[in-house]
C-alpha cells in the first residue's frame, strides 16, 4: 500500500531520445502520467507512437533522457543501475506478448524463477508458486511444460509468474497480442480479478478496444505524446 495519497507513479516531461545527432530520434517527447495505486490502466496509440518506451520506464528497464519518474515520491532517474534493479524485483512484474517461458521446465519451476534469483529457500519457493499458479486457475497444470499447455495457459503461467513476488505493480505489454479474442477475455478478466482482489496495479498496453474496456483509466499515445486520458471513473452515470 502506497504510504501517501500521491499516486504511485508520476511521470513529469519524460523525454527519451534514441541514438544521437543526425539519427537521434524522439520518442518520447515531454510526457506527464499519474498513475493511483490500485488503477487499472491500458495503455493505446498507434504503433511506434511510444509506449513501450514508456513502459520500460516505468519498469525500471531503461532510463529516461530527460524529465523525472517517481515511484512512490522516490526519484527513480536519479538512481543507479543496481538501485533500479533492486527497485524493479521487488515492486514490479512483467508480462510480455511472447509468454517467455522457459521450454522443458514445468509450470512450477517456471513460477518460481524470480524465488529462486531471490534466493528463497525451496519449501517456500515452491508453497509460492503454487499459490500464484492456483491463482490463476491452473494449479492442476503446475507439472506440464509450455508445450504441452494451451497459449491462453502459458500467458497464465507468464501472469503466475509475474505476480509470485507480490509486486505493487503488473507491467504487461501487449499481454493479449498472440491470443484468440474468447482466450484474450480470459486474460482480461484474470488481470481485472487480480486487480480488484489484491490491489495490484495493473498498466496493460494494448491495441484493442475491446481489451482496453476492461481497464478503469485509458492512455492515449500519439507520436511520443500523450494526446488524452480517459477515466471511466469521472464519467457522468
Ligand atoms: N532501442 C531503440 N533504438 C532506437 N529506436 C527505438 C528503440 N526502441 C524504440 N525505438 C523507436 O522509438 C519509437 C517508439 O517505439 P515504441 O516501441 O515505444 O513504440 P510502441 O508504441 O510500443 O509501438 P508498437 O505498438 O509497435 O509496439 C519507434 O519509432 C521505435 O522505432
Ligand atoms: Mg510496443
Amino acid at each position: 500500500m502506497a504510504a501517501s495519497d500521491s499516486p504511485i507513479i508520476q511521470l513529469r516531461g519524460v523525454t527519451k531520445i534514441y541514438g544521437e545527432g543526425q539519427s537521434a530520434f524522439r520518442a518520447l517527447k515531454g510526457i506527464d502520467v499519474d498513475i493511483a495505486a490500485g488503477d487499472f490502466v491500458a495503455v493505446m496509440g498507434p504503433s511506434g507512437s511510444g509506449k513501450s518506451t514508456m513502459m520500460n520506464i516505468l519498469g525500471c528497464l531503461d532510463v529516461p533522457s530527460g524529465g523525472a519518474f517517481l515511484f512512490k515520491d522516490v526519484h527513480v532517474e536519479r538512481m543507479d543501475r543496481d538501485q533500479r534493479a533492486l527497485l524493479r524485483r521487488k515492486y514490479f512484474g512483467f508480462v510480455f506478448q511472447g509468454f517467455n517461458l522457459l521450454a522443458r521446465t514445468s509450470a512450477l519451476e517456471n513460477v518460481e524463477l524470480p524465488l529462486l534469483y531471490r534466493g528463497d529457500p525451496k519449501k517456500e519457493r515452491r508453497e509460492a508458486a503454487m499459490a500464484a499458479l492456483d491463482k490463476v486457475g491452473l494449479k492442476e497444470w503446475w507439472d506440464h511444460t509450455p508445450a504441452e499447455l494451451s497459449g491462453g495457459q502459458q500467458q497464465r503461467v507468464a501472469i503466475a509468474r509475474a505476480i509470485v513476488t507480490n509486486p505493487d505493480v503488473l507491467l504487461a505489454d501487449e499481454p493479449t497480442g498472440n491470443l484468440d479474442s474468447e482466450r484474450s477475455i480470459e486474460i482480461m478478466k484474470l488481470l481485472a480479478d487480480l486487480n480488484r482482489t489484491s490491489g495490484i496495479t495493473v498498466l496493460m498496453v494494448t491495441h484493442e478496444p475491446d481489451m482496453a474496456a476492461f481497464a478503469r483509466t485509458i492512455i492515449h499515445f500519439k507520436d511520443g505524446l500523450v494526446e488524452r486520458i480517459d477515466n471511466h471513473a469521472h464519467e457522468p452515470a
